[in-house]
């Protein structure tokens, strides 16, 4: 066959497969090319909408979607300055690498923003609704439910709620919530995104923070080392992982003994609410008891999960400690005898000491080298968290 003729032919064949339209295709597209055209004049937005759900938790992918575009707009913010993702930052598992952000106004936040990318999930899907465990926590009154809460002091009871909280805040974002639906009604991509996930076009503030919420469900992280070899080892985390060095695996042996009852044995179900980890002899900030009033509430925080902790700096409530070898020595030597101190922390020998658990430089540098195993260094490349702006 000639040159000429076989490309005729090709043509000839590209042109009827183009001209007959594949049914099956059409349907498959997600969006329609106007919309595609309209959402992508401002966004990295793939054609197909990514998949969210994981496991058993079960995401909307439109509504979480339309939750990353929300989380990285700056309009959510009074003066168009700060997004959700200014104070928690992607390649810091959804943390800041300041001890205390920065608001709309230049003016810092009262407190240490907390890593998103461990705590969504896991209190929602996996320990949430009230794991029996926080019964025995001597500081769960029986009045309080026993769900966990978000932020430092637990004050708001869902990510809707606390989202309401970051948007209004005079510090953070300082958006009034009803303005805010007007604001976003201007962008064409709004209307396609929120079409999507609520079958129609109306912005509501019920809607910007339930998608914020779902999107923030959809942040799974559970593929670091640690997650890994506990899997490979019938998930007790008790016997040596095969996969840890020598090193790694002796330090998963003192957190085992002294930082697993109230950070858990596998970084996925909180056995502890709140407590007083003896940072300060009184607190300035008074966590839980800021919102309760009660005494034996006084100088409590939340527990934090300690998934890509290792990631996070600084860290604590303020952000006080720059690195993990600060921190391990705060347990290993400087905790304080608050008023409310945890009793897992006080010295069993002598009434009203805090405990010293005398490790040396090994064990020490061991501990940290556990901690660098609950990284999981998939959740901050992932595409599907990131930045969607152009
Ligand atoms: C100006 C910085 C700033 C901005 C903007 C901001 N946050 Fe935060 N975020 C923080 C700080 C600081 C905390 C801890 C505050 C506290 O506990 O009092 C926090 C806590 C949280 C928590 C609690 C996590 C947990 O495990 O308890 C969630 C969820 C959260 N932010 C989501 C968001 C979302 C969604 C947005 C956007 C609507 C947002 N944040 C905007 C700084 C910020
Ligand atoms: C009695 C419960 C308790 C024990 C035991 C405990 N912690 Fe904590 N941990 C806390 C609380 C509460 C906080 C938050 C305190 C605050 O910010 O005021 C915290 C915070 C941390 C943080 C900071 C995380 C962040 O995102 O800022 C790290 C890291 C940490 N603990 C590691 C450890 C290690 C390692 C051990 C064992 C040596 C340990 N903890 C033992 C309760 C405990």
């Amino acid at each position: 066959m000639k040159t000429t003729t076989l490309i005729f032919f090709l043509a000839l064949g590209f042109l009827l497969t183009a001209c007959i339209p594949d049914r099956a295709d059409v349907q498959a597209q997600y969006y329609t090319p106007d919309e595609l055209r309209t959402l992508q004049a401002r966004l990295k937005l793939p054609a197909q909408v990514d998949e969210y759900s994981f496991d058993f938790i079960k995401v909307s992918n439109a509504k979480a979607t339309l939750g990353r575009v929300l989380f990285y707009d700056k309009q959510l913010s009074h003066n168009n300055s700060v997004s959700c993702a200014s104070c928690h930052k992607q390649d810091a598992a959804f943390s800041d690498t300041r001890a205390k952000s920065v608001g709309f106004n230049g003016q810092e936040t009262k407190r240490n923003s907390i890593p998103l990318a461990a705590s969504a999930n896991f209190i929602t899907s996996y320990g949430g609704g009230g794991s029996l465990a926080f019964t025995n926590n001597p500081h769960s009154p029986p009045g309080r439910p026993l769900t966990l809460g978000f932020l430092w002091d637990e004050r708001a009871r869902s990510i809707q709620e606390q989202s309401i909280l970051a948007i209004t805040d005079p510090l953070e974002m300082g958006m009034a919530i009803a303005d805010l639906s007007v604001k976003l009604s201007r962008e064409p991509h709004y209307s396609i995104l929120f079409r999507k996930a609520y079958g129609d076009e109306r912005i509501t503030p019920e809607r910007i923070t339930e998608a914020l919420q779902e999107f923030l469900h959809g942040i799974v992280s559970v593929n670091s080392k640690f997650d890994r070899n506990l899997q490979m080892h019938g998930r007790s985390p008790d016997v040596d992982f095969s996969g840890f060095s020598s090193l790694e695996n002796s330090g998963k042996a003192i957190y085992m003994l002294h930082c697993s009852h109230c950070h858990g044995i596998d970084m996925t179900t909180p056995v502890m609410r709140v407590a007083n980890n003896g940072l300060d002899l009184v607190s300035e900030d008074k966590g839980v008891g800021g919102i309760t009033n009660k005494a034996s509430d006084m100088g409590l925080f939340k527990v934090p999960f300690l998934r890509n902790v290792a990631l996070t700096a600084p860290y604590m409530h303020d952000g006080r400690f720059n690195t993990l070898e600060e921190v391990v020595e705060h347990y290993n030597s400087g905790v304080k005898m608050h008023p409310n101190l945890h009793p897992l922390l006080h010295d069993p020998a002598q009434p009203n000491t805090p405990k010293r658990l005398h490790l040396n430089t090994t064990d020490k540098a061991a501990l940290v080298a556990f901690l660098h195993t609950l990284t999981d260094d998939s959740t901050i490349r992932h595409s599907r968290f990131s930045d969607p702006f152009k």
